[in-house]
């Protein structure tokens, strides 16, 4: 019987979803679970990676059975991931060392800060593209293998295994400790800090500097390549792409082209520009990472700037100060009010990521009187979003020296309208929302069903992509640029808080 559907799974930092796309890239069914957020000390993150992992066990058959189809119908699997969260495991139990620490942890800044004193440091980003920032995986896999007694031994022995999350899906999916394979991809490992962007192998230097063992390291694979068949949860189909889920969500916009961007509004924000077949080093605070790389053809770069927290300073706002009970009612609670009375929030939960890289900043409130209200408060939050996308915009434009003529969005807060007239406001730009929303598995479904045949060609992919929405600029520029300022000097005063 001919394969009528792609599955894609995305294993995003607060939940993993299952969806199947059919030949016209229409969603044919959709199965999501969250998993639990560990935040064990200030400014530690954690997951655990075996409750994912049953997660994934729960979801896919759910989603076969919803869409009334089998394994057999499946031309095949495409897996985005959250990036940077780190797991170790035994290669002969498949038991994790403890839990994975996420993306958003901090727990390294100090080891981060030593390791930038060290002769090399200047080296670094010159190498894999990225500053050193407690972000990145290897300074985790360091302190863990710093912190668990004989750990380094077993690792240097190969008995323990680095992944992140697709590593650790693929290897399970594929037979875990029964000759699972351990891979990743190109994009994924170029989050690392130890993949030469030349060379896109794990580089020894870098390897050295870290103080990684080789041997507990993934092959690194192109995006789109079959890097196995299931064996376990659905047996039969053959994973044949993966992405970082940002790098999954540029493909799933079809930022083909050098030139073309998005941005994914969800627990972080993530702003990508294809920049082509050569990596552009920033100047600017802005990474240089892989967009994709499809089988054998060279791989395609881009420049991204990655915020820490926007989406989950919405969650913070509900969870932990309860001024809102879902996150759809920051908007109606922002309506109440006509702007922000002076107010700014600059969530430096995790340090600042792009354009600054200051892991010590911690978050602040600014410009509180009496005359505040929480509506206020919550146009702060929505506007932190905003403002944060314009330094990222910003440093975008002088890096490639060409000035942004619109935005693609997605993500889960571009359902907020004030939210997205405030992003085209401070950007001076129109932004646009696709009908496909979902744009993170999409990626992953066209990479796999490339690679299959499934789909022919990225022009086909193309023509799937149809403007739902649009937002076009309205706020007097002297207005934007006086609260632009107002917004930098208040991220200044996020700087020096830890000593
Ligand atoms: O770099 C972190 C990013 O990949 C996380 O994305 O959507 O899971 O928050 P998301």
């Amino acid at each position: 019987m001919a394969h009528r559907y792609v599955m894609a799974i995305d294993q995003g930092t607060t939940s993993t979803r299952c969806i199947l796309f059919d030949q016209r890239a229409r969603l044919v069914s959709v199965v999501q679970r969250e998993h639990q957020q560990h935040f064990p000390k200030p400014g530690w993150v954690e997951h655990d990676a075996v409750e994912i992992w049953r997660n994934v066990d729960r979801i896919v058959p759910r989603a076969l059975r919803e869409a009334g189809i089998d394994a057999s119908d499946v031309a095949a699997l495409g897996i985005a991931n959250q990036r940077e969260t780190t797991v170790l495991w035994d290669r002969h139990t498949g038991t994790p060392v403890g839990h994975a620490l996420v993306w958003q942890d901090t727990r390294t800044d100090e080891l981060v800060r030593e390791l930038g004193q060290r002769p090399g440091a200047e080296e670094v980003q010159r190498r894999c593209g990225l500053p050193l920032s407690t972000y990145f995986s290897a300074p985790r896999v360091r302190w863990l293998l710093d912190h668990t007694p004989g750990l380094r031994e077993r690792a240097a022995r190969g008995d323990v295994l680095f992944g992140t999350m697709e590593t650790w899906l693929i290897w399970n999916l594929t037979g875990g400790p029964d000759g699972g394979a351990h891979v990743t991809d190109v994009t994924n490992a170029s989050r690392t800090l130890l993949m030469n962007l030349g060379t896109l192998d794990w580089d020894p230097e870098l390897l050295a500097f870290f103080g990684v063992p080789r041997a507990m390291l993934p092959e690194i694979r192109p995006s789109t390549d079959v890097h196995g068949t299931t064996r376990r949860v659905v047996p039969g189909i053959r994973i044949a792409a993966t992405l970082g889920d940002q790098h999954a969500a540029l493909f799933g916009q079809t930022c083909f082209a050098p030139g073309e961007a998005k941005c994914t509004y969800g627990t972080g924000s993530f702003l990508l520009m294809n920049t082509g077949a050569e990596p552009v080093h920033s100047g600017h605070g802005l990474l240089t990472t892989v967009a994709f790389k499809l089988g054998d053809e060279p791989a395609r770069y881009a420049l991204e700037g990655p915020i820490a927290i926007t989406g989950s300073l919405v969650q913070w706002f509900r969870d932990g100060l309860g001024l809102i009970r879902n996150a759809p009612e920051i908007e109606t609670l922002a309506r109440t009010v006509a702007d922000n009375g002076g107010c700014y929030i600059v969530p430096a939960f995790s340090g600042l990521f792009a354009p600054y890289w200051r892991s010590e900043a911690r978050g602040i409130i600014v410009g509180l009187t009496s005359y505040i209200t929480k509506g206020h408060l919550a146009r702060a939050v929505l506007e932190a979003t905003g403002w944060q996308t314009r330094e990222v915009v910003d440093a975008m434009n002088a890096d490639s020296g060409l000035a942004a003529a619109n935005l693609k969005v997605d993500g889960g807060m571009t359902a907020d309208n004030l939210l997205m007239q405030f992003v085209a406001d401070v950007l001076d730009v129109p932004v646009m929302r696709p009908m496909h929303a979902e744009t993170v598995s999409l990626g992953a479904a066209y990479a796999a069903g490339l690679a299959v045949g499934f789909w022919p060609d990225l022009e086909g992919l193309r023509r799937n992509w149809h403007r739902a929405a649009q937002w076009l600029p309205q706020m007097p520029a002297a207005r934007r640029e006086e609260e632009y300022a107002n917004w930098r000097r208040a991220v200044e005063l996020t700087f020096g808080w830890m000593r």
